[in-house]
């Protein structure tokens, strides 16, 4: 479903990134696989959070910021326009190519999603994915019935469980983290 931002929720989402930016993102971003040469996906973006701190680890490597928002995808422009080893894609996971990353990370991103729109949405990530490549999620556990769709759709999808861990994140509460290898 396309949603666009208000200026006041971007400008919420900015105080929150300067205020929480390392315990949060970063905190992410540091346990995502790279090596530093993959081609990388942040599927929805938003204004670039995790990506102002995955896209560094990158030197020699590529991270796309997808989202359906021209909106927070403005935002995201903004906050990583001192990169050069970003692209920004507006639209849907549909446009995305097959096999073409090593990593795909969504952060709070599929929770938000219809059941109906993820049945579309976690096949186009799985099948852009290399063979071998990853997939890491953190979404918020408040929701379970969602997470276990979530869970269901991508193991449904040929990804093997690697790696899951629950985390308490400042003022979002518990989250979970989970790892994905494609066969
Ligand atoms: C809660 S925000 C999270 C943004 C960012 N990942 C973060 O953690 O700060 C969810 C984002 O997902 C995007 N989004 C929602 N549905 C989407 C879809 N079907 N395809 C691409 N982006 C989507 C929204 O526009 C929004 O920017």
């Amino acid at each position: 479903m396309k949603y666009e931002p208000t200026r006041l929720e971007i400008f919420l989402t900015r105080l929150a990134f300067l205020l929480y930016g390392k315990s949060v993102y970063q905190a992410f971003a540091d346990c995502l696989p790279f090596n530093g040469n993959e081609q990388v996906l942040d599927f929805g973006c938003g204004m670039g959070t995790v990506a102002y701190y995955a896209a560094r680890k990158l030197p020699n490597g590529q991270l796309t910021c997808l989202d359906i928002s021209e909106r927070w995808l403005n935002a995201c422009r903004k906050t990583l326009r001192r990169y050069r080893n970003v692209i920004f894609l507006k639209g849907e996971s549909q446009l995305l190519a097959n096999e073409s990353f090593d990593v795909v990370y969504c952060h709070f991103v599929l929770h938000d999603i219809s059941d109906s729109e993820l049945e579309r949405v976690i096949p186009a990530l799985t099948k852009s994915l290399k063979p071998g490549g990853v997939l890491v999620f953190r979404e918020p556990l408040s929701n379970t019935k969602k997470i276990s769709v979530i869970k269901y759709l991508i193991e449904q999808n040929r990804l093997i469980p690697k790696n899951s861990r629950i985390t308490d994140i400042p003022v979002m509460g518990n989250a979970l983290e989970n790892v994905y290898i494609k066969q």
